[in-house]
């Protein structure tokens, strides 16, 4: 059994866990950073509290915080519930059970919506969806999409992936995308296709594993980079 959900969850992470997830280096952090399906991740309210330019799109940056709120908590218990009921498809070693990665997604939620009304005030947080972004070509360093291109390969399939890939492509020099696995932890099948578009548009991508792993063999992120940029010193 696996985690099974029929929309995509208003769920977040820390900046530690965005900084693992792509292995986030310092001059990647100053490098202009737009996080793509940024959701209640408190990423975007840290970097930012650092002193990085970082941008956040998503949908549901149209709803109050309120209503991202009752969101969060309708589905928490489920979730909790059948992380509990599939216990050998984690890793509990960063999380160190369901109620500790409860309690940190709650903590992301928090930070998040503190930072949430001046965030949208200064445009950090944007409304807006893949396929189509609203920024000019190489407005960024890098994009980061985390938990939503692969994960949901169920959900959304192949052209959108593709299409997805190469509009995050166009607006920054370089995209990470993490995990590379979907909901029932295999492999997505999005993931070759998407690697050969960005070649054929003259791209390169690699994978690498990373220093993060709570779905069981989801420790590999997917990065695609301009072939004239210097290749990864990422291990
Ligand atoms: C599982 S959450 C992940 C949030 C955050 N990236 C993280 O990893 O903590 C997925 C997010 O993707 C957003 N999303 C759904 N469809 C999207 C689309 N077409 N473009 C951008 N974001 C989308 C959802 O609203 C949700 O906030």
């Amino acid at each position: 059994m696996s985690v099974e959900l029929d929309q995509i969850v208003p769920w977040g992470r820390t900046g530690d866990e965005y900084s693992r997830m792509f292995a986030l280096t310092p001059a990647d952090l100053a490098s202009g950073i737009l996080d793509c399906g940024g959701g209640p991740a408190s990423f975007t309210a840290e970097a930012t509290a650092a002193g990085h330019a970082v941008v956040a799109v998503d949908p549901i940056y149209a709803a109050p915080a309120a209503i991202i709120r009752s969101r969060f908590e309708e589905v928490a218990d489920s979730m909790l519930s059948q992380v509990r009921a599939t216990p050998a498809d984690w890793v509990w070693t960063y999380h160190r059970d369901p109620d500790a990665l409860l309690a940190r997604r709650r903590k992301a939620l928090e930070r998040f919506l503190e930072d949430y009304a001046a965030g949208l005030a200064a445009k950090r947080y944007q409304v807006a969806a893949l396929p189509s972004l609203p920024f000019g070509t190489g407005s960024f360093g890098i994009a980061l999409c985390s938990h939503l291109l692969f994960l949901y390969s169920d959900l959304l399939d192949e052209t959108f992936h593709v299409r997805a890939a190469l509009e995050l492509f166009r607006v920054a020099r370089e995209v990470r995308i993490f995990p590379l696995l979907n909901l029932r932890r295999q492999a997505s099948p999005h993931v070759d296709s998407v690697r050969a578009a960005v070649a054929a548009s003259g791209g390169s991508s690699e994978i690498l594993s990373v220093d993060y792993e709570l779905q069981r063999g989801g420790n590999r992120m997917l990065r695609l980079f301009r072939t004239s940029d210097s290749g990864s010193v990422i291990s």
